[in-house]
């Protein structure tokens, strides 16, 4: 297995480029089952979670071939409609391939994703969702096995806007029968990506980045050649990674409107941020490298985003004074504390809020530590940066499914990274 290691203490300067959103891409991936023939994707990151979804969609009897980064996907051919537990095991996002396959084939079986480090994640508003759509829906055996000859349109109202729900049931209502109106909707820009592509498809969606999109069915799709946007979650940990150090830089090809609580927060802690078309540049204000305690409350779009909450409390244990967290999307998403702490961080936990007590921008000392999922490992990469001395953080695997070519990235930055066998 391999580790990465930092030499801590750089300020980071110069440039980034951003990929492609790997949770865009996900859904757009599942998008093309929707309808037979050769759909191309655009932007496409190559990570660990985009070739796990290659390898379902083959597995379904897709032939996926990557160009540059496109991704080629001839869906002609389907020779079943089950997603095995192996598959989905791996990542949970696999559900996603379940309204598709349902729409299309008016059967399915796509095993049920587990549990996860960050919570429990449940998928009953998928599955009920599906059931208000007329789809016969029962759990067998681990699975979510779905059936229904058409589904028809149905006003589908969500206790909570769920990114992976929301894109599950708008895939499904595309082919159904009528109207379909989804009541707070999420609003994530990955979702608009995702009604971009079914509108491309022929399907017609309206309401796009509000929190009611109304459906109306259509007989048939056809493919599409369709562009993943900018990873907003990989635009804003560079940005904080660049904070940390006390460095500056531009952060490019990314969606400045994309981050609004984010850029907000920046500014508040001190930091300049100056928004260009697809360009976000950080910089200091003055000679003094020295940022005030923030306080973050994550929130579905456009609030400020879980997957970038563990990022922050990194930059929070280099703020001169108290910051504090509150976690209301994810009930265990503070995995990343105690690896933290390991570095000389003081964090308080309590339930879903945390105290940091920042110690100001030398604060931090390297230190063995593990990663323990995607956000949190890259909380890790920030603390290493920022911190003097070696850190070695073992367990990588997590980073890879989230940041493309992120040693490169890094090292293009200025940082002393890289990789080494465990
Ligand atoms: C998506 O997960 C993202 N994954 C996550 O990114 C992200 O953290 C999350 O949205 C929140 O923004 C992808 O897009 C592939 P949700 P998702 O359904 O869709 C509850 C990363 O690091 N809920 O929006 O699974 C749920 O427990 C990851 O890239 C139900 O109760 O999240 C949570 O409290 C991790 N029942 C809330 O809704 C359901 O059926 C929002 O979760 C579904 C969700």
């Amino acid at each position: 297995m391999e580790k990465l290691v930092i030499e801590g203490g750089i300020p980071l300067q110069g440039e980034v480029k951003i990929s492609g959103a790997k949770n865009a891409a996900l859904p757009l991936m599942a998008a093309t089952l929707l309808c037979a023939g050769k759909h191309i994707l655009r932007n496409v990151p190559d990570l660990r979670d985009t070739r796990t979804l290659i390898r379902l969609l083959e597995n379904l009897g897709a032939v996926v071939e990557r160009k540059g980064d496109s991704l080629h996907i001839d869906t002609t051919v389907l020779e079943h409609g089950e997603a095995s537990y192996q598959l989905v095991k791996t990542m949970r996002a696999s559900v996603l391939v379940l309204g598709p396959l349902l729409a299309r084939l008016g059967k399915t079986r796509v095993s049920l994703p587990g549990g996860c480090a960050i919570g429990e994640r449940p998928v009953n508003f998928h599955t009920d969702g599906l059931r208000q759509l007329g789809a016969v829906c029962t759990i067998k055996e681990g699975y979510i096995e779905a059936e229904a000859e058409r589904l028809h349109g149905a006003t589908i109202y969500f206790d909570i806007p769920s990114v992976t729900g929301t894109e599950n049931l708008l895939m499904a209502a595309t082919l159904a029968k009528g109207m379909t109106v989804l009541k707070n909707a999420a609003r994530e820009p990955e979702v608009g990506n995702l009604v971009d592509m079914l509108n491309a498809m022929g399907a017609k969606i309206s309401g796009c980045g509000t929190d009611v999109l109304t459906i109306e069915g259509v007989a048939a799709l056809h493919p599409a050649d369709c562009r993943i946007i900018a990873d907003r979650i990989e635009a804003g940990t560079y940005l904080l990674a660049i904070a940390a150090t006390g460095g500056s830089g531009r952060v490019t090809g990314c969606c400045p409107a994309d981050l609004p609580s984010l850029v907000e927060k920046l500014r508040y802690a001190g930091l300049k941020i100056t928004e260009e078309a697809d360009t976000l540049a950080i910089s200091w204000p003055g000679q003094q490298q020295t940022l005030l305690g923030v306080d973050i409350k994550t929130a579905p779009f456009p609030g400020y985003p879980t997957d970038l909450q563990a990022q922050f409390m990194a930059l929070m244990t280099l703020c001169d004074g108290q910051s504090t967290v509150h976690e209301t999307i994810f009930e265990n998403r503070f995995m990343h504390v105690a690896e933290l702490r390991r570095m000389g961080a003081k964090i308080k936990v309590d339930g879903r809020f945390a105290v940091v007590s920042g110690q100001g921008m030398t604060g931090l000392r390297g230190a063995p530590v593990m990663a323990t999922d995607l956000r949190a490992s890259s909380s890790l990469v920030i603390a290493g940066l920022a911190a003097t001395g070696r850190t070695d953080i073992s367990r990588i695997y997590h980073l890879e499914r989230g940041y493309e070519n992120l040693v490169e990235k890094l090292t293009g930055l200025g940082a002393r990274v890289w990789k080494e066998q465990e």
